[in-house]
């Protein structure tokens, strides 16, 4: 009778949990994770941190201490933050952040990117929006200059406390060429396609100034999409062979990582194999992983639905170690803290981060310490 009773709860449980996957036990349980991220790896692990919250909201400022050893700043190193009217250089909100980092390490994003930056100041000083415009050739020669100048003092100002720079960021379009005024939207008052008037010739000028203004900071070619789109990433790999090929400084790649649950599992494998392959550091800049990718509207975040987020990270974190050989493995950064500080939140439609917004854990941040053990 004892027997027929235990076999009888048995059955009942597993019917349940075929009929809800929320009851099974999980396998990524935040509460069980409590070995901070960093001291179960053997490489940097980071997260993007926002002006706010790091230097005025204590829960977050010491999470990401008792966590992380690196951070990017999420937006205060971009040339809008740093170059004002004129030209002129207001340090001060990166500062103030980098004064309060203490020992974390800095990742420099981003010294040159067509959006963000002080595009009005740039197009006026090379006589892009003079009447008359001035020639290819006189625009190309002053956005030079402003390039070296904009370099050497950003990049020279953080000398010692960046300890890597993505000295240029999405310099490739979705069809692998690189960006110019066709292929990029040059809409907005932020937006000037520096690789428009200097082509190809961006890429060495913009490490070279780098190198110059900074030469033991690690430089990097940062770039998106690269694990769905693999004439991108072949085109990038071509350009950083072509760098490397005219002795050009150029240390590591990053890898953006804003995926999603459905993204190609084999696509990821295949994209780290590739990047391992140039034998550069590699670096997962601005991982994370929306869980309700086509912004359903009533979305809930199911306990099933957080248990494939943590076994996406779990598996981008594997993958990581498994193809990138340890000497190469620049780090993993996750771009934001709790999922309101995402830039994909969208007021509540997704949750892509490793924390709640009350700063718990969530079963994502066990999959990526379990990758990690
Ligand atoms: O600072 C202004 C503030 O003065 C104003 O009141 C407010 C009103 O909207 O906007 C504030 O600026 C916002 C800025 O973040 C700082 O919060 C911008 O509107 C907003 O567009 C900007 O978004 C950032 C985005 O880059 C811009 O492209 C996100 O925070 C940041 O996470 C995101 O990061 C990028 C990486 O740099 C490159 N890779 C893609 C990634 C996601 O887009």
């Amino acid at each position: 009778m004892k027997q027929h009773l235990l076999f009888l709860t048995w059955a009942l449980v597993l019917i349940a949990c075929e009929k809800d996957p929320s009851v099974l036990p999980s396998e990524h349980d935040p509460s069980a994770a409590s070995e901070a991220l960093k001291d179960a790896a053997s490489f940097p692990v980071g997260a993007a941190v926002n002006y706010n919250n790091f230097l005025a909201n204590p829960p977050y400022s010491n999470l990401v201490k008792r966590d992380f050893n690196s951070i990017t700043l999420e937006n205060e190193m971009k040339n809008a933050s740093l170059v004002k009217g004129g030209g002129v250089f207001d340090f001060s909100r990166a500062d103030a952040m980098v004064n309060a980092a203490g020992s974390l390490q800095i990742f420099g994003h981003t010294l040159v990117w067509h959006t963000q930056q002080a595009a009005s100041y740039y197009k006026a000083a090379a006589g892009i929006t003079s009447s008359p415009a001035a020639s290819q050739e006189e625009i190309a020669a002053k956005l030079d200059a402003e390039l070296r100048r904009t370099i050497g003092a950003i990049a020279g100002h953080y000398k010692g406390k960046v300890q890597a720079w993505d000295v240029i960021n999405e310099l490739f379009a979705d069809n692998g060429a690189i960006r110019n005024n066709s292929n990029t939207s040059t809409s907005g008052s932020d937006v000037l396609v520096w690789s428009h008037y200097l082509g190809r010739d961006l890429g060495a000028k913009a490490f070279q100034y780098a190198a110059e203004a900074d030469p033991s900071a690690k430089l990097f070619l940062n770039d998106y999409g690269l694990e769905s789109n693999p004439v991108k990433l072949d085109s990038l790999i071509a350009f950083v062979n072509e760098l490397k090929a005219k002795g050009v400084k150029i240390d590591g790649i990053g890898t953006q990582m804003h995926i999603s649950l459905n993204t190609s599992r084999t696509g990821i494998e295949s994209m780290f194999k590739k990047l391992a392959a140039t034998g550069l550091l590699v670096r997962v800049s601005e991982l994370d992983i929306l869980v309700n990718p086509s912004s359903a509207t009533g979305f809930v975040l199911t306990p099933a639905i957080a248990e494939s987020q943590a076994e996406m990270y779990q598996f981008v974190v594997q993958s990581y170690i498994s193809n990138v050989p340890s000497s190469q493995r620049h780090g993993i950064t996750v771009w934001g803290v709790m999922d309101a500080s995402s830039w994909r939140y969208q007021n509540g439609k997704d949750f892509p981060l490793l924390y709640d917004n009350e700063f718990n854990k969530k079963p994502a941040y066990a999959g990526f310490l379990k990758a990690l053990n």
